[in-house]
């Protein structure tokens, strides 16, 4: 078999055979076969899909290319173990939030996040912002932590799924990121590898997801749910909104900073306008999590409970438990508001510059761009242009307006937060173009503001 007639077989929109996809996921993974072939092969991809049959064995050959691994050690007779991924987005920090919250209603997590992919930000670079914080603790190490605490959050380990891992990279530097077979079977292998026994998807759509509109956004997700039915792993979809970004800040540190607020959030706060969004999709994703792991499938009781466990500090603990149990570095802070003394993640949040951008007009916000934010934010060097990039993790924006806000000519938008003049020139002209503001009614003003930001929940009764 040759790499060459795979390619150009693929190229010419004809299906390939199971063996031919072994040959490639073995191959790529074993380092024979070279970036460019692989690069070719995803571009063809892209361009011509895959069928069914085709998806499945990608899939499954990209699960099967390292060992999978056994959770056994953390199962409880009745209760199933869940993992959440979402398909990225633009200041997505859920994950950040959820998994304490569950934690702390006893829902066991072993998760595994990724890094940034082209403009969309990545759970391990949020957690990489925190100082000393070590994302590549061994999967041995880790499982004894969920057993200690009730989770981890590690890096996507090269010990699983070791193809995706390589593609992943890959795709992020060929322009190959946004292709439906390519999403679905990344993200499917690496949780089918991961030995969970159920899987909750976040699957955004709007200008900062990979899906741009609710159709492509449900054609994915039902995707991944046939293959999860396929596989005999239960797999259900909750659509979110990413058509502004999800909360109030951007940039590693900076949401680090915002996952802290909103567990330390009081009753008032956590309920406001500032959480609003962030809120419900945060909500809505913990409690489905706490439902399929068997907990409890009262929906509306989960919601009650993860208010509980927010106000009570106990998700905030298990913030803290888990960031200790990793290395992160945490300094005793005394909070005024709060009275009292309190661990407080220590972040590389150092930043030279602040730049408030001001509305150039009255009226209300009617839409901010996700997609062009997250490009700034990788102009600022928050994000990777080049695989294995650093990246700085103190840049980023502060959100004072969200899309339906009435806002006055010279009122805060945003603050940029930067380190390098010429970067904040490069990344100004993607957050120009990203802000549109009209001069619409109250009442039109205020549906953009309340509008939903859960779209839909699909299960394997959608499919
Ligand atoms: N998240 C992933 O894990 N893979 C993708 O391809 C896109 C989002």
């Amino acid at each position: 078999m040759r790499m060459y007639d795979i390619i150009e077989k693929k190229r010419d929109g004809k299906e390939l055979t199971k063996s031919e996809i072994d040959y490639f996921i073995t191959g790529y993974s074993n380092d024979k076969i070279p970036d460019y072939q692989a690069s070719a092969l995803l571009m063809a991809i892209y361009f011509n899909g895959l069928s069914k049959l085709e998806l499945l064995n990608l899939t499954f050959a990209m699960r099967d290319s390292s060992k999978k691994i056994d959770l056994s050690a953390l199962k409880v007779p009745g209760k199933y173990i869940v993992d959440k991924h979402s398909t990225g987005g633009v200041g997505d920090k859920v994950t950040l939030i959820v998994l304490p919250i569950v934690a702390a209603l006893g829902v066991g997590v072993c998760k595994m996040s990724g890094k940034g992919l082209g403009f969309t930000g990545g759970t391990a670079d949020k957690l990489e912002s925190i100082e000393g914080y070590d994302i590549n603790i061994p999967i041995r190490l880790a499982l004894k932590q969920v057993q200690d605490i009730g989770l981890c959050l590690i890096s996507q380990s090269s010990e699983i799924a070791i193809a995706d891992k390589k593609l992943y990279a890959l795709r992020d530097t060929t322009a190959t990121v946004e292709s439906m077979e390519l999403i679905a079977s990344s993200i499917m292998s690496k949780k089918l590898a991961s030995g969970v026994d159920k899987i909750l998807l976040d699957v955004t759509v709007g200008s900062g997801a990979f899906m741009k509109d609710l159709d492509s956004a449900k054609e994915l997700a039902k995707t991944m749910i046939e293959i999860g039915r396929d596989a005999g792993v239960e797999t259900k979809a909750v659509i979110t909104s990413m058509s502004e970004p999800l909360g109030r800040n951007v940039g590693n540190a900076l949401e680090i900073k915002e996952v802290i607020s909103f567990l330390l959030a009081d009753e008032n706060s956590l309920m406001s306008d500032e959480f609003r969004d962030l809120r419900e999709v945060v909500f809505e994703i913990a409690a489905q999590m706490i439902s399929m792991s068997g907990v409890c499938t009262d929906i509306e009781k989960n919601k009650k409970d993860i208010v509980r466990v927010i106000l009570s500090g106990e998700a905030y603990n298990k913030f803290i438990e888990l960031i200790k149990a990793q290395n992160g570095k945490v300094e005793r802070v005394y909070m005024d508001w709060l009275g009292k003394d309190l661990d407080l993640p220590v972040t590389h949040d150092k930043v030279t510059f602040l730049k408030e951008i001001h509305a150039q007009s009255s009226g209300y916000i009617v839409s901010i761009d996700s997609k062009q934010i997250g490009e700034a934010l990788v102009c600022l060097g928050g994000g990777r242009r080049k695989k294995d990039e650093e990246i700085d993790y103190s840049v980023g924006f502060e959100f004072s307006k969200k899309v339906g806000d009435k806002v006055e000519e010279g009122d805060v938008i945003l603050t940029v937060l930067y380190n390098d003049k010429q970067n904040f020139e490069e990344a100004f002209s993607y957050i120009e173009n990203a802000i549109y503001i009209d001069d619409i009614d109250e009442k039109l003003g205020n549906a953009l503001r309340l509008k939903p930001h859960v779209l839909d929940i699909l299960g394997e009764d959608d499919i």
